[in-house]
């Protein structure tokens, strides 16, 4: 049992630089990778270690590339995003929904819809993660993983205040606060998956599993 107290934060923690609507930011394409090879293979690998093949899962905060190992099939691979010429162009994705996470974060999903879901390199542009990841835990089946991943590369005018003031630790502390204070997760690690000798992007993940509809708040 946690005996901890619920983590909570201060609002300003969310503010951003820019505060027009995100649809406007990801009005255009961006048909770019967000981080190099060696972090995108680092990605990949944990997706191969933790993700069951076969599975349903869901790519929230998706773009053209969901960086799944290319030799594993799954079921069914379900996007989420801001850009829907990106998301059609995605090769992984069955289906992609439009959705601003931040005006709405209630997921268009039923409850236990999927097996594996992953947020790479935006949870930082989040500024609701706590209600995002309490749906997120609502979507995915009992035990199944949840693989948050993200380097020291983000868009400054969008990313949350408490992002900019926090190095790589303090972000894996961070993402790990979101998902105690969600609540509906469990066998929560931190990982340092970065690329050695360190040459290329450095690579960090926070994985979750989803505990099953009684213990999510
Ligand atoms: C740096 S890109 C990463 C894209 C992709 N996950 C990848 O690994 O290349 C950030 C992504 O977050 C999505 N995003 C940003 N703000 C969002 C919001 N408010 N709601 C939903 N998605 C958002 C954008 O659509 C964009 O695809």
């Amino acid at each position: 049992m946690d005996s901890e107290p619920v983590p909570s934060f201060p609002r300003e923690a969310f503010r951003r630089q820019d505060e027009t609507p995100d649809a406007q930011f990801y009005h255009f394409p961006r048909f770019v990778t967000h981080i190099d090879e060696g972090a995108i293979a680092a990605v990949t690998q944990l997706y191969r270690d933790y993700l069951p093949a076969g599975g349903v899962l869901l790519d929230l905060m998706s773009s053209w590339v969901s960086h799944l190992p290319a030799e594993i099939a799954y079921s069914r691979v379900v996007g989420l995003g801001m850009n829907a010429q990106e998301l059609r162009a995605n090769p992984r994705l069955a289906d992609y929904v439009v959705q601003d996470l931040n005006q709405n974060p209630q997921l268009p999903f039923e409850s236990a819809a999927f097996d594996g879901a992953m947020v790479c390199v935006s949870i930082d542009y989040l500024t609701k993660p706590v209600e995002v990841l309490r749906e997120l835990a609502r979507v995915l089946k009992p035990d199944a993983p949840l693989i948050i991943t993200f380097s020291n590369r983000y868009f400054p005018s969008k990313a949350i205040a408490a992002w900019h003031t926090l190095d790589d630790r303090g972000h894996l502390a961070l993402v790990q606060q979101y998902l105690r204070a969600a609540g509906g997760w469990h066998a929560i690690e931190l990982l340092d998956r970065s690329p050695r000798p360190r040459i290329t992007d450095p690579l960090f993940a926070v994985i979750g599993r989803a505990s099953g509809p009684a213990k999510t708040r």
